[in-house]
């Protein structure tokens, strides 16, 4: 009976809410390591490349070239397709639920909120799949002149022009928004917020979106205003 109880809780309404919070846990985690070795592009082209090929390299000796990488791809992609499951099936039982528009105001800020934070979703998935098809596949109809090992020069052959930029800037400023409301909705689900705390876990997840978005988008804009070169 216990048994199929735990089967079926991620199919309950707070057992995707759960997965849609440790999975978000998990990209936090990487979104915050990646900005910070990102920020490395200011040291200079050896130091950042020589920083990509370390990356492939970590757990080694234990680990083969590229095999802990490979474990924590393994990790993010299914944690990325099971965030998206439990977004778009929460989406579809709200919708369900609320046939009429009853209440309309009592829930205009939580539907503002949500919409926003679908809006976003999609903004980011769609920035996921260009980012990976330019700077880690390197297809040459989005980043014409890639070149493999040398993610230095391949960002500034991205960030050379004004609309990949200005796509990254709005990207990173949506994900800056989702960390801002995700962050705190997960504190909510798993139970860690209580009304003494709220103000601060406010706080604490919009410095966490501000850093990111501002983290991220530092070196795209410095590329174009040639500080970077
Ligand atoms: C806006 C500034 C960003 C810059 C300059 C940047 C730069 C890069 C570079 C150079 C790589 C290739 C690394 C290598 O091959 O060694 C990379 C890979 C990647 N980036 Fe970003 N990135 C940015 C934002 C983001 C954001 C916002 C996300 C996620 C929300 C993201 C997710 C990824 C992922 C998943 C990979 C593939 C890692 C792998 O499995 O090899 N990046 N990025």
């Amino acid at each position: 009976m216990q048994s199929v109880q735990v089967l079926s809780f991620p199919r309950t309404t707070i057992g995707k809410k759960v997965i849609m919070a440790l999975t978000g846990i998990l990209w936090i985690g990487y979104v915050v390591l990646h900005m910070y070795g990102n920020l490395k592009i200011f040291v200079g082209p050896e130091y950042f490349n020589h920083y990509s090929e370390a990356l492939r390299e970590i757990g080694a000796p234990i680990f083969g070239y590229e095999q802990l990488l490979w474990v924590i791809r393994l990790i993010l992609i299914p944690a990325v397709i099971l965030h998206m499951w439990a977004a778009l099936s929460l989406t579809v039982a709200a919708r369900k639920a609320r046939p009429g528009n009853y209440e309309a105001k009592r829930t205009l800020a939580a539907n503002y909120a949500s919409k926003t934070m679908r809006l976003g979703g999609v903004v980011i998935i769609a920035f996921i799949l260009f980012h990976l098809a330019q700077l880690t596949f390197g297809m040459q109809a989005v980043l014409p002149g890639f070149e493999a090992g040398n993610p230095y020069d391949n960002v500034l052959i991205a960030f050379s022009s004004p609309i990949v930029v200005a796509f990254y800037v709005i990207a990173v400023a949506f994900l800056g928004l989702h960390l801002y409301h995700g962050g705190w909705s997960m504190m909510q689900t798993l139970g860690w917020l209580n009304e003494r705390f709220d103000r601060l876990v406010r706080v604490l997840a919009a410095l966490l979106g501000l850093v990111v978005a501002v983290g991220f988008a530092i070196v795209p804009i410095a590329v174009l205003l040639g500080l970077v070169s």
